[in-house]
């Protein structure tokens, strides 16, 4: 299959970006991808929040925004698929072009502005899956016309808590006005305050995680650890685009918008690493940003990852990463002292410090 792929991309790339991504959708939806046919390696099986992840590797928000194929991407070997980012009320997004390839860098821009069909459809998305197995963490956002952002997130927790596996809080988007500014100390004492309340009201309330930007300072970071401890969020997950440029070759490399892909994978490693330190291990972070492969996944449990996202790197690499990386950390797994994926958590965090 990556030979396939590697065929197959050529004739994509000529494609928009949105075009491509949505033969994407339609071709998983179809299931014309290939399947995980036998279950991955027990050893790569993640225990964290009661829920067993089958491997630590998971699909990135803004992938499958809209539910349409998380069973088909489960499929294609991932450990957990998560969805959205969702608003409220549908939304369009941005004007389009809104997603750039950056084929040098392998990397993109994409200023797409939460493009969302909304709850509802979530909603009855996720019921007609009918309890399949499989988990599905639901990230949620805010509209761009919202009067109170803070109500948008509210609602998206109401609404999602007893069909997610988990709930992802999305304040880090560098493309919807004001969303990042929800980071910062006051605003994200009152955005976790009023969560808190919803959540008190809950039966069950699922795990909840924070979806934070790369670029915040170290001291930022520090806020935010002693913020989400105090109010008892689940996890952390680090991180979303950069609105910063590395050195890149690309042409489009000045378009306005998020950065992700390979270049991202320091900057987002590094914000991991001192979030680990920060709060001494004791909250489970996910480590997304620039795993293209094996060895960059492996260095992400190593700098504090409980679990790895990956996103563009499934544009330049094609169906067959999940299987090709899931297979590469069971040989590092088996070569290294450590009986499993939860003990590799944190292990190199010095080297990144
Ligand atoms: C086209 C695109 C759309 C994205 N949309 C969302 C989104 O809706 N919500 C979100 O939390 N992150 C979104 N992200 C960020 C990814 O989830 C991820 O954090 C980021 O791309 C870094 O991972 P990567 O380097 O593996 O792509 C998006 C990324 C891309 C490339």
């Amino acid at each position: 299959m990556p030979g396939l792929y590697r065929l197959l991309r050529p004739l994509l790339f000529r494609a928009p970006p949105e075009t491509a991504h949505r033969f994407a959708i339609t071709a998983l939806k179809s299931g014309l991808c290939p399947v995980a046919a036998q279950p991955l390696e027990p050893p790569l099986q993640v225990n964290l929040y009661g829920l067993m992840f089958p491997n630590p590797l998971g699909v990135a928000a803004g992938f499958d925004k809209d539910i349409e194929a998380p069973d088909a991407l489960l499929r294609l070997g991932f450990g957990f698929v998560e969805v959205g980012s969702i608003t409220p009320l549908p939304q369009p997004g941005n004007p389009k072009p809104r997603l750039f390839r950056l084929e040098a860098d392998r990397a993109l821009i994409n200023r797409l502005g939460f493009n969302s069909a909304g709850h509802a459809n979530a909603v009855s998305r996720l019921r007609s899956r009918g309890g399949r197995p499989g988990i599905i963490g639901v990230n949620i956002g805010a509209n761009k016309e919202s009067s109170d952002i803070v109500a948008d997130y509210v609602q998206g927790l109401s609404c999602f808590n007893d069909i997610a596996s988990y709930i992802a809080i999305n304040i880090s988007s560098p493309n919807t006005p004001g969303l990042r500014s929800l980071q910062s100390k006051a605003e994200l004492r009152h955005l976790l305050e009023r969560i808190g309340e919803a959540r008190s009201e809950l039966h069950r309330p699922k795990p909840l995680l924070l979806k934070i930007a790369p670029d915040l300072s170290d001291a930022e970071l520090d806020d935010i650890a002693g913020l989400v401890i105090a109010h008892s969020i689940d996890g952390v997950i680090v991180s979303n685009t950069t609105v910063s440029r590395p050195a890149l070759k690309s042409p489009r490399a000045s378009e306005p918008g998020g950065l992700s892909g390979a270049p991202l994978f320091e900057l987002s490693t590094r914000k991991l690493a001192r979030l680990y330190q920060l709060t001494s291990g004791r909250l489970p972070l996910i480590g997304v940003g620039g795993v293209t492969c094996a060895e960059t996944a492996w260095q992400k449990l190593r700098a504090g990852a409980s679990l790895i996202q990956l996103y563009s790197a499934l544009v330049y690499e094609g169906p067959s990463l999940a299987r090709t990386i899931c297979a590469g950390l069971a040989e590092r797994l088996a070569t290294s002292a450590k009986k499993s994926i939860s003990e590799i958590t944190g292990t190199g965090v010095s080297d990144w410090l």
